[in-house]
């Protein structure tokens, strides 16, 4: 019996990729939701959809939108694959972020999967920047103007600003040089750092033993380890998901076409201009802070705090339970809540009593709209977590967990503002007035 299977190991390749037994509660699907799955089923998607249309695809600002809009209208199924590149890399953000919200809510950054936690992150940094310099390649206006939009942005960082943005644009106006460096980054820089960073991250969480396990439940504790066999349990299970996956991107994508606006014209800007939905987060941030603040020092801060979570001092090494205890989970929803009160009101604060001159007017920017408004965020964000901690007798674990979900909810709530309620000239608006 045990050389069969010694056997049935030597001949299939899923089950070296996989261990042949594995744990029933890993398998559940509330334990992770599929997500890390489901976005490897989209990074896979988005491979076969963009080799396709490479052979193409031609990247200069003369050929770019034509050979895109005949790859559409004549290449048999061209419509449907540039449809299906289009959703995948739209769905894979989300997708991704909400895996790593999962696996920060269940404790999958402590100890053996410390490094893993890190090895995540530059997949997400290599997602943007795929996402980022995929924008710029259908030279349409909206393509055209979104990446203006953020390359000049990175034009306000003062000292630095100007050198970065000619780096990127490479040159002084977006042009050949700029299209043929986003092409060479999207197609095959980030494609091959994602593929090489993936399979480690695959690798690393084999090492871990699977993925981080609920603490085994003190009246059952032996139904924690009970393990069911990898083929069929959790194959059927994966290849269910993937199949759904596919299948509701393939609809989205007959249904909705991936849009292609009017070619490029670098001498008419639409109004409101904006950066790819996944960064209006910053171009918010820009409206209510001096660029140094916006672009620099707290997009830095927050992905310090993001590679230092693994490493702080925790008072107790617990792992996979989701929101680690009902305390942690009772914190996590005030923490939201609070968000959700205090970003609207700072929004509408900024918006209809402070204006573009900021707290001190007459002040240098870096400091009216700079300076003064960072120390009021830095001292509100450290009495929140003095506050909840105190309040709720709580253990380093919860509140520095409660600061996590206060920080995200405030940034996804930055974002939907600049997606859905930012009009003409970036004010304010209802989304049905846009
Ligand atoms: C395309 C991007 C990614 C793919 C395909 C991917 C895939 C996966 C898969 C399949 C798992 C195991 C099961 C699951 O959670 O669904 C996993 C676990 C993990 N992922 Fe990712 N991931 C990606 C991005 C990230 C990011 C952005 C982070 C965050 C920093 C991250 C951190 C982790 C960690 C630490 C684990 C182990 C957690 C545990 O043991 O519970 N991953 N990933």
């Amino acid at each position: 019996m045990r050389d069969n299977n010694k056997a049935e190991t030597r001949n299939s390749l899923i089950l070296h990729l996989r261990p042949r037994q594995v744990s029933a509660r890993a398998i559940k699907f509330t334990h992770t939701f599929g997500l890390g799955g489901m976005a490897l089923v989209l990074v896979l998607l988005l491979l076969f959809t963009g080799i396709l249309m490479m052979f193409a695809y031609e990247p200069t600002p003369e050929r770019a939108w034509q050979s895109i809009a005949s790859f559409q209208e004549d290449v048999l199924f061209g419509r449907l694959i540039r449809g299906v590149h289009y959703w995948s890399a739209n769905l894979l953000i989300p997708v991704v972020v909400l895996h790593l919200l999962r696996v920060y809510l269940t404790g999958g950054f402590h100890s053996r999967r410390r490094s893993n936690w890190l090895i995540g992150l530059s997949v997400l940094g290599f997602i943007l920047l795929s996402g980022f310099t995929g924008y710029l390649l259908p030279w349409d206006q909206t393509a055209y103007w979104a990446i203006t939009i953020c390359t000049e942005m990175l034009g306000l960082v003062p000292g630095i600003g100007q050198g970065l943005q000619s780096a990127v644009v490479g040159g002084s106006q977006i042009g050949s040089a700029t299209i043929i460096n986003f092409y060479a980054l999207h197609v095959a820089v980030t494609p091959m750092a994602l593929i090489a960073l993936l399979s480690w991250h695959f690798w690393k969480i084999r090492m871990a033993g699977g993925v981080v396990l609920p603490s085994a439940s003190v009246d059952n504790p032996r139904a924690a380890f009970r393990t069911v066999p990898f083929k069929p349990d959790l194959l059927l299970r994966e290849t269910v998901v993937s199949l759904v996956l596919i299948a509701l991107v393939l609809v989205t994508a007959i249904i909705f076409s991936a849009p292609l606006g009017e070619p490029a014209n670098p001498g008419i800007s639409p109004n409101p201009a904006k950066a790819p939905w996944y960064f209006l987060g910053f171009q918010e941030l820009l409206i209510h802070f001096d660029a140094m603040f916006a672009l620099i020092v707290i997009p830095l801060l927050v992905v310090a705090a993001l590679i230092v979570i693994p490493y702080l001092s925790y008072a107790a090494d617990i792992s996979g339970d989701w929101f680690l205890t009902s305390k942690g989970r009772r914190m996590a929803v005030v923490a939201a809540v609070t968000a959700m009160v205090l970003v609207p009101l700072w929004v509408l604060l900024d918006e209809h009593l402070i204006g573009p001159g900021g707290w001190l007017p007459g002040m240098p920017s870096l400091i009216s709209n700079g300076l003064v408004p960072f120390v009021f965020l830095l001292a509100g964000i450290i009495g929140f977590y003095v506050l909840i901690k105190k309040s709720f007798s709580a253990t380093n674990n919860e509140a520095v967990q409660s600061l996590f979900v206060l920080v995200f909810v405030a940034f996804s709530l930055l974002t939907a503002t600049g997606i859905w309620f930012r009009g003409p000239g970036m004010s304010l608006v209802w989304p049905w007035q846009m």
